[in-house]
């Protein structure tokens, strides 16, 4: 098995329309196994548009993407499906909650899409559910709970499968800070209970502190990386640090 989970080369992305814009200008980047890297840069530098190609949401312009060695862009509609479902677990900013369901009627639903059988599905809830501690509201619909259990239970529906990657794009942004807090917690016990390897977009220099590595992007480019030592709160300051600095020249350009 390689220790390279999630291998990225020359990635390029160019909206085509009444403006053309390059979204993405060449990313090279590779995620270990069991890695946890954040994403940071300003709005509109590319983030969500590196994270959505990964995801194959949004369709790369040039470059090549592995995921566990696979390129899912080779692959036929109905093998896609199945490799989204098997090998990437999605967390958003507005958790995409089905309002219809129930909480766990989300939480099953991948692995409803997947046709696993009954017993499985009971026995992977249990573990679920116990280890994310949304016991209580199973039964409940989405709009019956706060926006902490939202995310849970959206986290819930994305480690269900046990994916190889996690990808989440601005997980705390609709939180207040004590459920992002929260949240964030959980992301650090999946990746190390589970060794989930997880490529989280934020803008929050604390919640990207989680993380064991900080990549900066700036314009479609990739810009620096600062990985972790023995302190967090040491992290978080260089982490606030390229911030201030990317942040003025930003603005200069
Ligand atoms: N579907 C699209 N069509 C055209 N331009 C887009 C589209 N999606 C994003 N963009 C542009 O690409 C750039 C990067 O966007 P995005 O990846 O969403 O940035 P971020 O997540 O860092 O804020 C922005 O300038 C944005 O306006
Ligand atoms: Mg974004």
């Amino acid at each position: 098995m390689s220790d390279i989970i999630l291998n990225v080369q020359q990635l390029h992305k160019d909206y085509v329309g009444e403006v053309n814009y390059k979204a993405l200008k060449g990313i090279d980047f590779q995620l270990k196994r069991n890695e946890f890297v954040s994403v940071m840069g300003p709005s509109g530098s590319g983030k969500t548009t590196f994270l959505n190609c990964i995801s194959t949401i949004d369709r790369p312009t040039n470059g090549s993407i592995t995921i566990n060695q696979k390129n899912p862009y080779e692959l036929n509609d109905e093998d896609l499906a199945k490799f989204r479902r098997s090998e990437l677990g999605f967390v958003f900013q507005d958790f995409n909650l089905v309002h219809t369901l129930t909480v766990e009627e989300n939480i099953l639903l991948p692995l409803t899409l997947d046709a696993v059988n009954a017993k499985e599905m009971t026995s992977r809830l249990a573990e679920v559910v116990e280890f994310l501690g949304i016991e209580e509201i199973m039964k409940k619909r989405t709009f019956e709970i706060s926006g902490g259990q939202k995310q849970r239970v959206a986290i819930a529906r994305a480690v269900i499968h046990q994916p190889s990657l996690l990808l989440a794009d601005e997980p705390t942004g609709n939180l207040d800070s004590k459920a992002a807090n929260s949240v964030m917690t959980l992301f650090q016990s999946i990746h190390e209970t589970f060794q989930t390897s997880l490529l989280m977009v934020t803008h929050d220099p604390y919640v990207a502190s989680f993380a064991e590595r900080v990549i900066f992007m700036q314009d479609g480019m990739l810009y620096n990386e600062i990985q972790r030592g023995d302190h967090k709160k040491q992290f978080y300051q260089e982490i606030v640090d390229t911030l201030t600095f990317l942040g003025g020249g930003y603005h200069e350009l």
